[in-house]
């Protein structure tokens, strides 16, 4: 199938290297590449981009959450937000070491997010306006990140795909508790089940973006898609997830705010209204309701944490050193 594809530079197959058209075998036969092994310069760079990318969201999407720690309603809820907070952060960790694996340092990778060359999910750039956020966000974020994440542990890069399958045990049990969270306020108060209809409202095509462009308009699909770096299209994703969540809101009791939303029985799935892609680029040019507090929250803490980077560094100089001078005597 590879054959008709076109590489990133928009040369053919019959213009690939014999290294290249080796490497392209390996990964139709399903075998996983590993950090050491030869790779093409531009799989190298994608996936660079991609693991980057997805560890930079896992910590800025702390963010929003962390916000909510402290409020709280119940110690119960408390302590399930703290954890699923602390969740994102590990993720954040495997998939740095995993990018780090591609010979990029974890520091250059945190200068490229804090300039603003690198990006994050921009799903991250809208506020947690009110508790039933908390259960929106697990429901629907971590539900889309799911359902982006789960064929990506079949991906070809051995470490990211290991990375993953870590990740998405942990993710389902994000989604779930934000699903219990909703379910707890839309069986509540008339104004807790508001609220929550408000956050499904407020949500929903934030959500319907996290897939990215529609597949007529993103660049880097086919590419990857030959490199088993990506697996399915962001088309196929998001049908996948209104499909998924659209019973699911049904269940709550709550109104997908898309007043064309329709069971197609032929397609056998919902027809549904395209999210704002002109509100969709605004934000990943810097310019969503949050972006500039989430950026700056990010570098704050790299800059807060520097003697503690510097200390660790001297440290550890320091016993190298004395490791050495015993090695000697
Ligand atoms: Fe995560
Ligand atoms: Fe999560």
């Amino acid at each position: 199938m590879y054959a008709q594809l076109v590489k990133s530079e928009g040369t053919s197959r019959e213009e690939m290297s014999p290294e290249e058209i080796a490497f392209q075998e390996r990964i139709d036969r399903n075998e996983k590449i590993e950090p050491k092994e030869w790779m093409p310069e531009g799989y190298r760079k994608t996936l660079i981009r991609q693991i980057g990318q997805h560890a930079h969201s896992e910590i800025v999407g702390q963010l929003p959450e962390g916000n909510w720690i402290t409020r709280a309603p119940t110690l119960e809820r408390k302590q399930i937000l703290l954890a699923k907070v602390q969740d994102e952060a590990g993720h954040g960790l495997y998939l740095y070491c995993a990018a780090e694996t591609l010979g990029v340092s974890r520091d250059e990778l945190l200068e490229r997010l804090h300039s603003g060359d690198m990006k994050y999910s921009s799903i991250f750039n809208y506020p947690t306006l009110t508790w039933a956020d908390m259960g929106a966000v697990g429901w629907l974020v971590d539900g889309a990140a799911i359902m982006n994440q789960v064929p990506l542990q079949r991906t070809s890069y051995g470490p990211y795909s290991r990375a993953m399958i870590r990740i998405c045990k942990e993710e389902s049990f994000h989604q779930r508790q934000g699903y219990a969270i909703m379910m707890k306020m839309a069986n509540g108060t008339p104004a807790q089940k508001k609220m929550a209809q408000d956050a499904l409202n407020r949500l929903w095509y934030p959500s319907l973006m996290m897939f990215g462009p529609s597949d007529k308009d993103s660049v880097h699909s086919a590419q990857s898609m030959a490199w088993k770096i990506k697996m399915n299209t962001n088309d196929e994703l998001r049908q996948k997830f209104v499909d998924q969540t659209v019973p699911q809101a049904e269940y709550l009791g709550l109104t997908v705010p898309d007043p064309d939303l329709k069971w197609n029985e032929e397609k056998g799935g919902y027809d549904f209204t395209e999210p704002d892609w002109d509100e969709f680029y605004q934000v990943l040019k810097g310019n969503g309701p949050c972006n500039k507090e989430r950026l700056g929250a990010r570098v704050k803490a790299w800059e807060d944490g520097a003697w503690y980077r510097e200390a660790m560094t001297a440290h550890a100089k320091k016993k190298a050193a004395r490791r050495s001078a015993v090695a000697a005597e």
